[in-house]
């Protein structure tokens, strides 16, 4: 029997990559224009490390993490999400020294063992940025409006931006109390993961989407009304930096995080699209999390994209690439002639194809449709003679008669509206 892929581990075929290559080129463009480098780090990592960042206590390191134990006798995790060893790779080569902001971007592959389904994988890939040592508001409204403008920049208007806040170490201890008083008394209405939640992380019951749960925390109290101070203002000055620019964005009181690192603004770029996988980009404040790291007292603010979930909402669209031109031989004598052209061409940057295999016109000009090229041209004894032929755009079927050099072809082939090389 022939051997497939592991659940929930994906092949990325050929037509689906014009689509991820159109996604990454989109995000390396915006981030690099924000300030942004990138940064490649390891994809395993010492399990520690998640366990101290994410949480121990959150369903990621709890249930889904891809762990073992190596033949050094080491535990070794593949990476569930990237900001932690971002962070650790922060720490390690002192980047915050080199630059006290640091703005870092990454991608590439996320392992989480989770229940596949539409857009939820156990191999996914994010495309993630971060920025560390900044305090102020102004960079998670910099941070954000750069996450909308990469979205408007890969063509959808969907997703939505959801910011909220989940306060600091002095404010959301206070709130926790306040909300696990309001849980107790519907503790029968809960669903049985809220109720064991409810003494390690009880925020979880917010954002749980069992419908006895839904209804039993309507009207929770909300941790926005519950800010110290200096989280309540820095909540505001967000806002006002996102207003200041006209982001559309709505606040989502119950928006709750499944890591445990996050400190003040959170956010989710989320979609009516894509059924329960709403989330197609997250992320959040972790002011916290580097010193907790062994590193210095700096803050952070990033996100992630779940790529597999833009893709899905770029479905409907064709990214592939299609060769400008096709060339179609009458017959033997003139496929040299074809080759030597083809050949020219692919040297100056003129994706051009012509057929293998000596099949007849009819098949050579079917294959020219199916690859989708943008123009074709038939080759026989006439043409190679007087060095001209005619030329047929493809759409239209508009004839354009022109020597066969390559000047010539690149010219018309330029005007009609494609980026190729000086
Ligand atoms: P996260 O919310 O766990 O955050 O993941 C971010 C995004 O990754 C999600 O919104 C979703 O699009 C995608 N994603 C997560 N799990 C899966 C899965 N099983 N299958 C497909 N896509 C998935 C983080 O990972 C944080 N590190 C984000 C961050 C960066 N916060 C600060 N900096």
């Amino acid at each position: 029997m022939a051997l497939t892929a592991i659940k929930g581990f994906n092949d990325i075929l050929p037509v689906e990559a014009g689509r991820w290559q159109h996604i990454e080129q989109a995000a390396r463009r915006v981030f690099e224009l924000n300030g942004f480098s990138e940064i490649r780090v390891p994809i395993m990592e010492k399990t520690e490390l998640f366990c101290r960042s994410i949480g121990d206590t959150t369903d990621i390191v709890e249930k889904e993490m891809y762990s073992f134990t190596d033949k050094g006798e080491n535990s070794v995790t593949l990476r569930p999400e990237g900001t932690a060893g971002v962070m650790r790779a922060l720490i390690e080569h002192k980047l915050y020294a080199l630059d006290p902001v640091a703005r870092l971007f990454y991608l590439g592959p996320m392992f989480r063992y989770e229940r596949p389904q539409k857009g939820r994988y156990r191999q996914f890939h994010q495309i993630g940025a971060e920025i560390t040592g900044v305090h102020d508001p102004l960079v998670d409204a910099q941070l954000l409006n750069m996450l909308v403008q990469f979205f408007r920049e890969i063509g959808l208007d969907e997703p939505q931006l959801q910011v909220n806040s989940l306060g600091c170490p002095e404010c959301r201890p206070a709130y926790r109390k306040v909300l696990v008083c309001f849980l107790e008394q519907r503790l029968e209405a809960l669903c049985e993961d809220c109720r064991r939640r409810m003494a390690t992380n009880p925020l979880r019951a917010l954002d749980c989407k069992v419908p006895g749960c839904i209804e039993a925390t309507v009207g929770a109290p909300s941790m926005l009304d519950n800010l110290c101070q200096g989280c309540a203002d820095h909540f505001a000055g967000v806002r006002r930096y996102l207003d200041a620019t006209a982001t559309p964005y709505s606040v989502n009181t119950r928006m709750v995080r499944g890591l445990d690192y996050y400190t003040r603004t959170t956010f989710e770029m989320v979609t009516g699209l894509l059924g329960s996988q709403s989330a197609v980009a997250a992320g959040g404040r972790y002011d916290g999390l580097i010193a907790q790291l062994g590193g210095p007292a700096i803050p952070g603010i990033g996100f992630a994209m779940g790529v597999e979930r833009v893709a899905l909402l770029l479905a409907d669209q064709d990214f592939s690439d299609h060769p400008e031109l096709f060339i179609a031989t009458m017959g033997a004598s003139e496929r040299l002639f074809a080759f030597r052209l083809m050949h020219e061409l692919l040297q100056t940057g003129v994706r051009t194809e012509m057929d293998y295999e000596g099949k007849s016109l009819k098949s050579q000009m079917r294959r020219a449709d199916k690859l989708g090229a943008r123009y074709s041209v038939v080759i026989g004894e006439n043409e190679v003679a007087s060095g001209r032929a005619v030329f047929k755009r493809m759409a239209n079927g508009e004839q354009i008669d022109a020597l066969l050099t390559v000047a010539e072809i690149r010219g018309f082939v330029c005007r009609s509206g494609n980026d190729l090389p000086a």
